[in-house]
């Protein structure tokens, strides 16, 4: 059966082929990505199921084509129409799937936002995420990055995920030991021998949260919460709230302003690189690892280039965490890159180190 155009809403179109697939064409991304930058696809498949997925993989076109998975578009700085077909994900639901002596295990979809699932689990009593609230994007990206914040990574909770081959076309359960977590990093990520870029495509995540369950203090903002509160012993809609507070008090809230949280990695260095930047800058802010080395502050290091504020065009430092690029208005996504190579040399030029990106650049 030829493909035949329907409905095509807006100013794209869609075409629906013989394998019950819609393929949209020339979708605008602005409001698929957190920045909310300006980009076209010129061929755009909205996957509800792994079955979606698995139509897209035997799909007489689609199959062979470079394929982008998007989810909440909130790790990408989009500089450039895509050309490879992308694959939206819209995975619904959330369940309890064991309620075990040692821990609960919950499955989410990929495209459910991540906040949404941290919500849930805290309203249904199955703490656990809480330090990780209000981290904007969807379940299915969270593990592709590692997703961090307030002293726990996902890495920490990760019982298994469900991924499905885009090359055999088969369902793959795959256990948090083989995933290679490592700072805002994972197997899904890397694209070498054994890395699973472009390779596969998280459907599910299924999340250990373990009992009984024990708070993750420490850091440095909940101790400060802890000490003003009074609270000793918070539970865990405490810390969640705490959290959210934390965060909206210095990151931008993407439906408001265009961001795709912390641009650049925290680096991680030797003693001696440390003990070098620290005979220079005394107050630099840095963290002792359990390896031996040493994560410096990149926030602080921007900050202390003079950069808070700073704008190229639409694209700005964010006056309240020099770490997040935030888009004023109409930034284009060349401008955030030229504003991100200026700041990585100035930070370069003082103190001698590159900072890497964390979300990817397209
Ligand atoms: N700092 C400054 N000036 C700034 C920004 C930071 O002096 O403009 C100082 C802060 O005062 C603090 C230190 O730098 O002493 C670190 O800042 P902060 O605690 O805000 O954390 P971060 O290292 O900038 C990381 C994660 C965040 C996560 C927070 C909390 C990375 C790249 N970022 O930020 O994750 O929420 O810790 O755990 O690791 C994200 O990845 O998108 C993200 C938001």
């Amino acid at each position: 059966m030829p493909d035949q155009a329907v409905n095509p809403p807006n100013e794209s179109s869609a075409l629906s082929t013989g394998l019950a697939l819609t393929i949209e064409t020339g979708v605008n991304l602005k409001p698929y990505n957190s920045f909310g930058l300006p980009a076209t696809a010129h061929r755009l498949v909205r996957i509800r199921s792994a079955a979606d997925l698995r139509r897209v993989v035997d799909h007489p076109q689609l199959g062979r084509a470079p394929k982008f998975v998007l989810g909440g578009g909130s790790n990408i700085v989009l500089t450039k129409d895509v050309d490879a077909v992308v694959l939206k994900m819209e995975i619904p639901g959330i369940r309890l799937l064991e309620d075990r002596a040692d821990a609960w295990i919950i499955e989410a979809g990929a495209g459910v936002p991540w906040h949404q699932l941290v919500q849930w689990s805290i309203e249904q009593g199955f703490p656990g995420l809480e330090n990780l609230a209000l981290i904007p994007g969807t379940v299915g990206a969270a593990p592709v990055q590692n997703i961090g914040a307030y002293g726990l990574e996902i890495k920490d909770r990760l019982d298994s995920v469900a991924v499905l081959d885009l090359v055999t076309g088969r369902n793959v359960v795959l256990p948090a030991s083989v995933c290679k977590f490592g700072y805002r990093d994972s197997v899904f990520k890397q694209t070498g021998f054994g890395g699973l870029a472009g390779k596969s495509v998280i459907t599910h995540v299924r999340l250990r949260c373990p009992k009984p369950w024990q708070p993750v203090l420490g850091y440095l903002e909940i101790e400060r919460k802890m000490a003003e509160s009074g609270v000793a012993a918070p539970s865990a809609r405490q810390i969640f709230d705490w959290v959210c507070e934390i965060r909206r008090a210095k990151l931008p809230d993407p439906a408001v302003i265009g961001n795709a949280g912390s641009f650049f990695k925290n680096p991680l260095v030797s003693i001696d690189q440390c003990r070098d930047i620290i005979g220079r800058d005394p107050h630099i802010v840095h963290y002792p690892m359990p390896d031996g080395s040493i994560k410096l502050a990149a926030g602080w290091m921007i900050d202390a280039c003079g950069w808070k504020g700073k704008a190229v065009g639409g694209a700005a430092v964010y006056e309240r965490q020099a770490l997040v690029l935030v888009n004023r208005g109409e930034a284009r996504g060349a401008e955030v890159v030229t504003l991100a190579r200026a700041i990585q040399e100035s930070v370069y030029g003082r103190f001698g180190i590159r900072l890497e990106t964390e979300p990817i650049l397209l």
